[in-house]
C-alpha cells in the first residue's frame, strides 16, 4: 500500500510516521508513505498556494493549479490510488472505511487548509471527501495521519499478532473489555479474580460480558450493529443483558 500525502506543511509528518508500528511497517516495506509539498508545484515566484475567494468573504482558498500538478505527479507514482480530500465536509471516517482502504493499492490524500480548496479540483480529481469527526481542525494534516495509522494497522502482517485487529473494538461494534497487568494489587485495588484463574472459558465469558456492559453504558448507538451468536445470546440472557439490548435496539430501530 502506498500513501501519497499532499500538504503545504510536509514537516508535520516527519515525527509521527517515524514512530512505533508505522515506522516498522514502513521499514519492512509493508507500507510506503510519500509526503509532497504542494508548494513545490506552485507556478509563481512567490510559490503561492492560496488566493482570495471569488465572491468575497473571509479567508483564503487553495489554488487549483498547484493542487492539480501535485495530484498528477502523485498519480504518476501511485497510478491505482484513490484520491481522498480530508475536510470537515466529508463522509465520516470509521473502522469499516479503514478496512476498505486497507485493501487498496494506494491512497492519495490531499490536506486542505484555510477555507478549503477550489471546487474544480474536487470535481476533477477527488473520489472521496473524508472527515475524521464533527469538529474543525486547522487543516487536513492530522486527519491524514489518522487515516494512515488506522489503515496501516489493518494491513495483514503489520500487527504482530495476526488476529489483534479482528478483536478490535469496532470490528464487532463492541467496546474493548478492561485490561489489567501486574501487580495484582495496586495500592489496594485488585485485579478481578477470574483473570487469575487460568480458566480460559471463564475469562472469555467475563471479557465478553464486560465488553457488552461497557458498550451499553458508553456507546449504546453501537449495539444495534453488533451481532451475537446463539451461545452469546444465552450468556447475555443469563446476565440479564439481553432485554436491555432489545430495548436499545427497539428505540433505535435496529434489529438482529
Ligand atoms: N480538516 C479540518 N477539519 C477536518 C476534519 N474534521 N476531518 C478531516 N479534515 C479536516
Amino acid at each position: 500500500m502506498r500513501f501519497d500525502i499532499l500538504t503545504i506543511f510536509p514537516e508535520f509528518f516527519s515525527s509521527p510516521l517515524d514512530e512505533g508500528i508505522i515506522r516498522r511497517a514502513r521499514q519492512d516495506g509493508m507500507v510506503e508513505v510519500a509526503v509532497t509539498n504542494i508548494r513545490d508545484f506552485a507556478l509563481d515566484r512567490h510559490a503561492m498556494t492560496d488566493d482570495r475567494p471569488f465572491g468575497g468573504g473571509e479567508g483564503m482558498v487553495m489554488k487549483p493549479e498547484p493542487l492539480a500538478a501535485a495530484i498528477e505527479s502523485a498519480r504518476g507514482k501511485n497510478p491505482r490510488a484513490r484520491v481522498v480530500l480530508l475536510s470537515p465536509q466529508g463522509k465520516k471516517f470509521d473502522q469499516s472505511e479503514a478496512a476498505g482502504f486497507a485493501d487498496l493499492d494506494g491512497l492519495i490524500m490531499i490536506c486542505g487548509r484555510y477555507e478549503g480548496i477550489d471546487e474544480r479540483i474536487i470535481d476533477r480529481y477527488v473520489d472521496l471527501e473524508l472527515s475524521i469527526g464533527d469538529y474543525v481542525l486547522t487543516g487536513g494534516e492530522l486527519a491524514a495521519l489518522v487515516v494512515v495509522d488506522a489503515v496501516t494497522r489493518l494491513i495483514p502482517g503489520v500487527l504482530g499478532c495476526s488476529d489483534s485487529a479482528s478483536c478490535d473494538t469496532f470490528s464487532r461494534n463492541l467496546l474493548k473489555h478492561p485490561q489489567y497487568t501486574r501487580p495484582r494489587d495496586f495500592e489496594g485495588d485488585t485485579v478481578p479474580e477470574v483473570l487469575l484463574s487460568g480458566d480460559h472459558d471463564a475469562i472469555a465469558r467475563w471479557r465478553f460480558i464486560a465488553s457488552v456492559r461497557r458498550t451499553i453504558a458508553r456507546r449504546p448507538d453501537l449495539i444495534s450493529g453488533a451481532r451475537f451468536s446463539g451461545a452469546e445470546i444465552k450468556i447475555l440472557q443469563a446476565e440479564g443483558l439481553w432485554s436491555e439490548i432489545e430495548r436499545i435496539r427497539g428505540k433505535s430501530g435496529g434489529g438482529g
